[in-house]
């Protein structure tokens, strides 16, 4: 496990945004795993920024998000697929028909089938090159919660309410957060080739401190990349502070 210590926020953004521009100069037919949420918000504006320069090429990127809310369409604008629109891939030239997040609103009437296409098409995909994560304040990773064992592949997932609490601040009001969620299971993200975790704040220091160094246990998800062969964790000093 490999850790960068970054001083704030912007830091852990600019070197994440470094390894992913690695991983798609190296590869530029990588299939990225990519994650919603406040944590990579700063690596997509930093990665869209260096596309601008002409300094990254997506045309042959694909990629495979972790995870949408159940019942809300693509173009809802609290939905995953709109999220990844705005703060990537309307911004950059990857082909949208390269890139897929779940279907949040066939899994409400076909869960098994929409959860099994899902799993098909990342391994029809080649495998996850390099999966992005962010943390969870109780370690979930994706949206797999705490539970009594490691869920394998995508399914879903009836949210904790310290999840829902946290996802609120992008909602009007609490009511609106959906309670449920179709994402990718722990076996997709442990099969991914490299892991690339950002934590940022002294709020995620215990949930990262779980992860890092506590019991491998599925009341904490996150604890499993202990066991990844290529994991890569860029945090700030406050995220790392209980480490
Ligand atoms: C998002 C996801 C979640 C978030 C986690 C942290 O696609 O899968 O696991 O990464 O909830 O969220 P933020 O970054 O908003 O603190």
């Amino acid at each position: 496990m490999e850790i960068f210590e970054e001083k704030d926020y912007a830091s852990v953004s600019r070197k994440a945004a470094n390894i992913i521009s690695a991983q798609i100069i190296q590869n530029p037919k990588s299939l990225l795993g990519l994650a919603t949420g406040s944590s990579p918000i700063g690596t997509y504006k930093q990665l869209v920024e260096w596309y601008k320069k002409g300094d990254l090429d997506f045309s042959q990127v694909k990629s495979v998000n972790l995870d949408e809310y159940l019942g809300l369409s693509a173009d809802d604008p609290n939905s995953y697929h709109y999220f990844m629109r705005q703060q990537l891939f309307d911004c950059v030239n990857i082909d949208i028909n390269n890139t897929h997040v779940p279907d949040g609103l066939k899994a409400v009437s076909n869960p098994v089938e929409v959860c099994t296409a899902y799993d098909n098409l990342i391994q029809n995909l080649g495998g996850i090159d390099l999966q992005l994560l962010g943390l969870g304040h109780n370690c979930h990773i994706g949206f797999n919660e705490p539970a009594d064992s490691f869920p394998a592949g995508t399914h879903i997932v009836d949210l904790t309410q310290n999840t829902i609490d946290a996802n609120s601040r992008l909602f009007n009001c609490i009511e609106d957060v959906p309670t449920r969620a179709i994402t990718m299971g722990i076996k997709n993200i442990m099969s991914a080739k490299r892991i690339l975790l950002v934590v940022s704040g002294s709020d995620k220091a215990e949930a990262l401190q779980k992860a890092l160094y506590g019991p491998i246990t599925p009341t904490a998800p996150a604890s499993i990349l202990q066991l990844h062969e290529h994991v890569t964790i860029v945090a700030d000093t406050a995220a790392l502070s209980l480490c």
